[in-house]
């Protein structure tokens, strides 16, 4: 390899060995592409498109979006189909017998591999099959599945027939899949029996049987036998996966349904600014032409490479760089259904020396859950196929950049810290590994195409290193092309700053041009790298019983990143009592989900509000986090500023481990 980055100003420069045959080769290039795509956007993106995928009718205009409206638009008047782009367009070429998808399963033994001949066919058989039950172009499907092939393969079924898929992230359980399923209108729910995790069965398919009562969309469920437990099949409603497909007059060759450009490919919810989720949708055209563009370019990705990208094909991140982006460009890309600890933390590195893993994508939680392991685990493996590591999903402090870098990257690595959102499809600010100097604790610079900025409350541009708020200036083809059966929500995107599209977040540029991203600035809250909404968790509390009031705050932990911190009055005459607390937490995961699990859960007698009645959240912020009282800051519009006291002791005291009360 070339030896250990060389660190010149506080930066890791690129390798050299490799920058001759990477995709963007140096810093001047970098600049030139930026350049070209601000001064001639259109024919960068057309040129981007036509050479990444295959279209089946050229578009009258490339870039139709306007952000006053809001319309985001690309490839106007294109048909293209997603499926036959990430499958069939490789089986008439030499890639038929290259391994598209190689599936590790949680346990070691477990492994299948689909070439991509092996792929088409599963593909057409499903999509012949859902055709079958009536599902046409537009419908939805959900796709509550844990991390197995089936799930890629129900998602490129869908693609082909122009049906949207919806997944749900496993981690839901009963409210928080209620809400997705009803707010998609689905008729049909691809589930398993069960999803494996650390060894053990956890029940999918009975989550589902305990709301379904209430999803008056669904007509049919289909049933993936992940580990032969034993599930109630209601007859009529429910068929197994197997029989499902077992049909001997489905076709071999089921065709691809032409589909605009513009035509939704997907919809995936997200946490919004309200307890409601998001439904994100994203376009066939535009949407596959970024996943491709920035596979491509952000991880320089070549024929020969075994790729990997840890993310759940329930978040975005799954749908673009596990499926999408390394299909559409015809590479071997991984999935693991498991975690980096079980049995052992040095799963990863022994995925990696098995398979040889070129580029791997994770999580800084991924990182600091390491880190806290020890390097001993990363030593006893051979790392050396590695050539780039990414990640995404939270800022990725520093020190695990570091770690990341030495244990992982042997010093000699370029890391991709790669920002970006559900909304944006794919990665919009982040390195290019053979071009980029890099920052630990930055994100870099904006892709070529991005024409992203910092401005203050005004739209103002924030002057070098001040925070302010992260927008983008012009729409670029990964963009969402809308908010499912909600115009007011994607319209509140693009309202703040007129002319710009608003991505929640905090950040700054230094004086170099790199982007550091501060974090949320709306109630958005990132646990773990997954998006959770406080104001979700906290609709959830405020429906239980014993709660009059709660409020939701993140606050920072080790690993997590960030971890949920909630506050609760309680109705009068109800004690507090430890038995209540963990009935809070319980009510939290099955309403929404382990994910949303409430780190720690205090009692208070009233929450401080300003004088017109609206709960101050940031001083419970800082109250979560251990902040000293002389630090909360202007407490005199508070109704009652006396309680703060008692609030911050009673804090203390939890964190001890003792209740909030002392006793008398
Ligand atoms: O706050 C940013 C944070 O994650 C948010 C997007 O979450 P989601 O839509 O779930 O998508 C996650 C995967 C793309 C952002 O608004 N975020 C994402 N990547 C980074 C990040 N924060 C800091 N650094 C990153 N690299």
């Amino acid at each position: 390899m070339g030896g250990n980055l060389l660190y010149e100003n506080n930066s890791y420069l690129p390798p050299r060995h490799g920058k001759d045959v990477a995709r963007v080769r140096s810093q001047q290039e970098y600049e030139e592409l930026y350049n070209f795509a601000l001064a001639d956007n259109d024919t960068f993106w057309e040129r981007r498109a036509r050479s990444l995928l295959h279209w089946s009718r050229p578009w009258e205009k490339v870039n139709n979006s306007d952000f006053s409206v809001p319309r985001v638009e690309w490839f106007r008047g294109a048909r293209l189909n997603a499926a036959y782009n990430c499958v069939d367009r490789h089986i008439i070429t030499d890639h038929r017998n290259k391994a598209a998808l190689i599936w590790q399963g949680e346990r070691e033994m477990e492994v299948r591999a689909y070439t991509y001949q092996m792929l088409y066919n599963d593909v057409c058989r499903v999509a012949a099959a859902l055709d079958g039950l009536g599902i046409r172009k537009g419908d939805r499907v959900a796709l509550y599945l844990p991390m197995i092939p089936e799930l890629v393969i129900a998602m490129l079924a869908c693609a082909r027939l122009g049906a949207v898929h919806t997944n749900i992230f496993t981690g839901y359980a009963e409210g928080g899949v209620k809400n997705r399923i009803n707010d998609s209108g689905a008729r049909i729910v691809i589930t398993a029996d069960v999803v494996m995790r650390g060894g053990k069965p956890k029940p999918l398919k009975a989550n589902l049987d305990r709301i379904l009562g209430q999803c008056p969309s669904v007509q049919k469920v289909i049933v993936v036998n992940r580990s032969d437990d034993s599930v109630q099949m209601m007859r009529g409603r429910d068929v197994w996966w197997q029989d499902f497909l077992e049909d001997f007059t489905l076709d071999a060759d089921f065709p691809c349904v032409p589909m605009d450009a513009n035509d939704p490919l997907f919809l995936l919810h997200t946490s919004g600014s309200t307890g409601r989720p998001t439904g994100v949708l994203h376009s066939t055209g535009g949407y596959l032409t970024y996943a491709a563009h920035t596979t491509q370019w952000v991880f320089d990705l070549k024929d020969s490479d075994v790729y990997w990208c840890t993310a759940d094909c329930g978040w975005i991140t799954g749908h673009t760089y596990l499926v999408y982006g390394p299909l559409a460009l015809g590479a071997t890309t991984i999935m693991f259904e498991g975690t980096p600890t079980w049995p052992r933390p040095d799963r990863y590195w022994r995925i990696v020396e098995k398979f040889r893993v070129n580029i791997l994508y994770t999580a800084p939680t991924v990182v600091r859950g390491m880190m806290r392991d020890g390097e001993e685990w990363t030593r006893r493996y051979d790392l050396s196929s590695l050539r780039i590591l990414g990640s995404v999903g939270e800022p990725m402090n520093p020190e695990a950049w570091v770690w990341y870098h030495t244990h992982i990257g042997k010093g000699e690595l370029p890391i991709v810290d790669t920002w970006w959102q559900t909304e944006t499809g794919g990665v919009m600010i982040s390195p290019l590994p053979y071009a980029t100097s890099l920052r630990p604790g930055s994100v870099t610079r904006p892709l070529p195409g991005i024409d992203a900025d910092i401005v203050d409350r005004n739209g103002q541009p924030k002057p070098v290193n001040e925070g302010g708020n992260l927008v983008v200036r012009n729409s670029w083809p990964g963009q969402f092309i809308g908010v499912f059966q909600n115009e007011e929500k994607f319209k509140s995107y693009f309202d703040r700053f007129p002319g710009m599209y608003f991505s929640g977040d905090g950040a700054r540029r230094d004086e170099d041009g790199n982007y550091w991203i501060l974090g949320r600035m709306d109630d958005n809250i990132n646990v773990s790298g997954h998006r959770l909404s406080t104001s979700e968790i906290e609709s959830v509390l405020a429906a239980h019983p014993a709660v009059a009031e709660p409020a939701v705050v993140p606050v920072p932990h080790e690993l997590k990143g960030e971890a949920i911190y909630v506050f609760v009055a309680l109705k009068n005459g109800i004690d507090w009592t430890e038995a209540l607390r963990s009935e809070l937490r319980d009510f939290v995961r099955k309403n929404i989900g382990a994910l949303a699990s409430p780190e720690v859960i205090q009692f208070v007698d009233d929450l401080p509000k300003t004088l017109s009645g609206k709960t101050v959240r940031r001083i419970l912020r800082k109250i979560a986090a251990g902040d000293d009282l002389e630090s909360l800051g202007d407490t005199t519009t508070l109704a009652r500023p006396e309680i703060l006291g008692e609030i911050y002791l009673a804090r203390n005291r939890l964190a001890l481990g003792q209740p909030e009360k002392q006793a008398d």
